[in-house]
Order: structure tokens, then C-alpha cells, then sequence
């Protein structure tokens, strides 16, 4: 018997439509694996309307929509003229797939669409950290409360499975440090910087190659891999915390000559984020720290990441993820998907 699973998506940008052609092109595969249909019945966007269709939208034509007028077509017969929590309520969606932009400050209004689609008794996959990093304890006992799903796998490295290598492969492990490199845009200007490139000219760059913002403030002054560290905190070693409570410096300050004195002593500048235990609560920083030249994290170049995980039982684990696309970005949504599918099926 082919069962059905419905979504809503909150937004509808980078990631959001990556995930649509990715769910076009698995379609098959989950109709023969799983025996399952998975139908978008709602998507709320900011500045681009929102549709609506029980039935199910048709995704070509929304892709479409957007790649050639940068918003839905007025005579889509699924447009809908419904806010966001609009959306997310009567959509009668069985899950919420939360792909809204990042607010850095509190995390929301992503945490009230959380909210509400646990209220309305949906499932909710998100790739926008701002809830697990700010608020994940409580937002993890509403969906516990509700016996729904609360998945998060691409919230600190796109497709890499962070969140499931520690909860799914290691049995018995707890987490007592973790250590990375965590942000692609401060990795890309301090790799630029070691090539004589000036400061100004590395976030220029980033920005032309489209993965530093306009505004860059989120990266350089390290709010993006401080929402990274404490998400992962929050969520691998048990903590309440949030961003700001993370010891933070950004990368602003290096010059020039800090590179070129790092490189005389065989060293890079890399943007590290730790985590650690003290006194039995976990505790995170972000800071450039010297790495040396024959240690792995020397080797994470620009775009790249990684994360090495400190256990008890199991000792170090290192997962490198290597130069990722938005196609990545789309793999980890989706394996969250197939997650739900494989957890709701028992
Ligand atoms: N891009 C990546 O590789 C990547 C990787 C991991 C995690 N993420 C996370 O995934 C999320 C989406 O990223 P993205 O790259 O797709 O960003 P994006 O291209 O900027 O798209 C963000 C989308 O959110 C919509 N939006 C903003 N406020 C909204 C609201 N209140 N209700 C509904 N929609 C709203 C925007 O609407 P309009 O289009 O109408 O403005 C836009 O469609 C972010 O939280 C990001 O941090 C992204």
C-alpha cells in the first residue's frame, strides 16, 4: 500500500527550491522503496506569495515561476494569499519543513512556526538554525510532549550527518568536546588572505562568488559559527544555550601581517568553534586560533568544513565535508525526510 506524506514549507529560497528539484528527482525511488508519496500541499515565502493546494502544488511549475519572475505567477491556480502561520494551519500538512531565513538575534519567527506546526500535530524538519540554536531544550519537549518529530540534520554542515553520527552510530557514547571549522565564508577570506589578498578584497570576492551577504557581519564577526556551536552543544552535549552566550571573536581584527607571522611559524589563522565540559556544563567559543601546517584542519580549504567529536568510549571522530553545494544543503533536508519516513513506517 503507497502511503502519503504531506509537507508545508516555510520559505522558498536557495534551499528550498534545491530541495524541491531534489524531491522531483527521488520521486520514483520513493514511490518504489518506501512505497511513499510525498505531496508539498503549501509553501509560505516572504516576498514571493505563497500556494496553496490540498492536493498537492505542482513544483515544476513553482520552480519555473521563480526562476523567471523571482516570484509566483498571479495566475498559478495554487496561489494562496496566506501569512506564513496561515500556512502552516491549514495546510493539514503532516510536516513542517522550516527553510526560512536565519535570524541570529532570537531565532525567530522560525521558532513560532516550529511551535505552531507541533501544535497542529506535524512533524518539523528545519535547516534554519536559529531554533536549535536558541531554543532547542524546550522546542524538543513540545515535540516529545506531541510524539512528533523534530529533525535538524543540516543546521551545522549541509548533507554531512552530524546530528546521526553521534545519535545513530555511536551506541553508548556521550560527548565530552567537540572541535571545527564551521564557516565557510571566514575560512574562504583567511585561505584569500594567505595568498596576499587584502582583507577587503577577500570579502569582496566571497560576496561575487555568492556565499558571504551583502552584509558580511554574520560570518566575520563569527554570530554564524557561534549559532553553530550552540546548536551543537544544545543538542550533542545536552546544553541550554545560546549564541550570545558563546565566547565569541570574530576575524576582523586579523591582518596582514598576522597571516604572514602565522605562516613563518608553519601555522594558518583558521575560525575554530569548541565546545567543551566544564564543571559539567557545556560551555562553547568561536576565536582564529594558529593551526599548524600538518594538522588536518589545515587542509580545510575554502568552502569545506569540519567537525572532530571527542567521546568517552569511542575517543576522537573526525567528518570533513569537502567544498558542498547547495545540492548538499538539499541531500540533508531530504535525509531528514527519509529519517521521518523510516521512523513513522515502524
Ligand atoms: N543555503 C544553504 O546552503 C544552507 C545550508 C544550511 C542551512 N541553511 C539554512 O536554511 C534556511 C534557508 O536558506 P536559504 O539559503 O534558502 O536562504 P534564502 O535563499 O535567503 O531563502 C530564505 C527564504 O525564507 C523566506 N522567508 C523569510 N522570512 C520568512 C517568513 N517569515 N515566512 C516565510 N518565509 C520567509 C524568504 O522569502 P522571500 O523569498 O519571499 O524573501 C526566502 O524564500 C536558512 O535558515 C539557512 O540558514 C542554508
Amino acid at each position: 500500500m503507497t502511503n502519503r506524506i504531506t509537507l508545508c514549507l516555510a520559505g522558498f529560497g536557495n534551499a528550498a527550491q534545491a530541495f524541491c528539484r531534489l524531491l522531483l528527482q527521488q520521486q520514483q525511488y520513493l514511490y518504489e522503496v518506501h512505497q511513499v508519496k510525498v505531496d508539498v500541499t503549501a509553501i509560505a515565502s516572504r516576498s514571493k506569495g505563497a500556494l496553496f493546494d490540498q492536493v498537492g502544488l505542482d513544483l515544476s511549475r513553482a520552480l519555473e515561476e521563480v526562476a523567471h519572475h523571482g516570484m509566483f505567477s498571479s495566475d498559478n491556480p495554487q496561489l494562496a494569499s496566506l501569512t506564513t502561520l496561515g500556512s502552516i494551519q491549514q495546510s493539514h500538512a503532516q510536516v513542517l519543513v522550516e527553510l526560512s531565513t536565519l535570524s541570529i538575534e532570537n531565532g525567530q519567527p522560525a521558532i513560532q512556526h516550529i511551535e505552531e506546526a507541533l501544535r497542529q500535530g506535524m512533524h518539523v524538519i528545519t535547516a534554519n538554525k536559529g531554533p536549535i540554536a536558541w531554543d532547542f531544550r524546550r522546542l524538543k519537549e513540545l515535540a516529545d510532549q506531541s510524539g512528533k518529530w523534530l529533525l535538524h540534520e543540516t543546521v551545522v554542515m549541509d548533507g554531512a550527518p552530524v546530528f546521526n553520527l553521534v545519535k545513530e552510530t555511536l551506541p553508548g557514547c556521550s560527548v565530552i568536546s567537540f572541535k571545527g571549522i564551521l564557516n565557510s565564508t571566514t575560512n574562504f577570506i583567511l585561505e584569500e588572505m594567505e595568498t596576499g589578498r587584502a582583507y577587503e578584497d577577500a570579502v569582496k570576492e566571497a560576496q561575487r562568488r555568492g556565499f558571504a551577504e551583502a552584509d558580511p557581519s554574520l560570518d566575520v564577526e563569527g554570530w554564524d559559527a557561534a549559532a553553530k556551536t550552540s546548536a551543537l552543544l544544545n543538542v550533542l552535549m545536552n546544553g541550554n544555550i545560546t549564541p550570545p552566550e558563546i565566547l565569541r571573536e570574530g576575524i576582523m581584527k586579523i591582518s596582514m601581517e598576522d597571516v604572514k607571522a602565522a605562516q613563518k611559524k608553519s601555522c594558518k589563522i583558521k575560525l575554530i568553534c569548541e565546545g567543551w565540559l566544564e564543571n559539567g556544563q557545556p560551555r562553547g567559543r568561536v576565536l582564529p586560533l594558529l593551526v599548524e601546517k600538518n594538522d588536518l584542519f589545515s587542509t580545510i580549504d575554502a568552502t569545506s568544513s569540519i567537525l572532530s567529536v571527542t567521546t568517552d568510549l569511542m575517543g576522537e571522530i573526525c567528518m570533513v565535508e569537502r567544498h558542498p553545494e547547495i545540492e548538499q544543503t538539499a541531500y540533508g533536508i531530504y535525509s531528514d525526510l527519509l529519517t521521518l519516513i523510516r521512523k513513522t513506517s515502524k
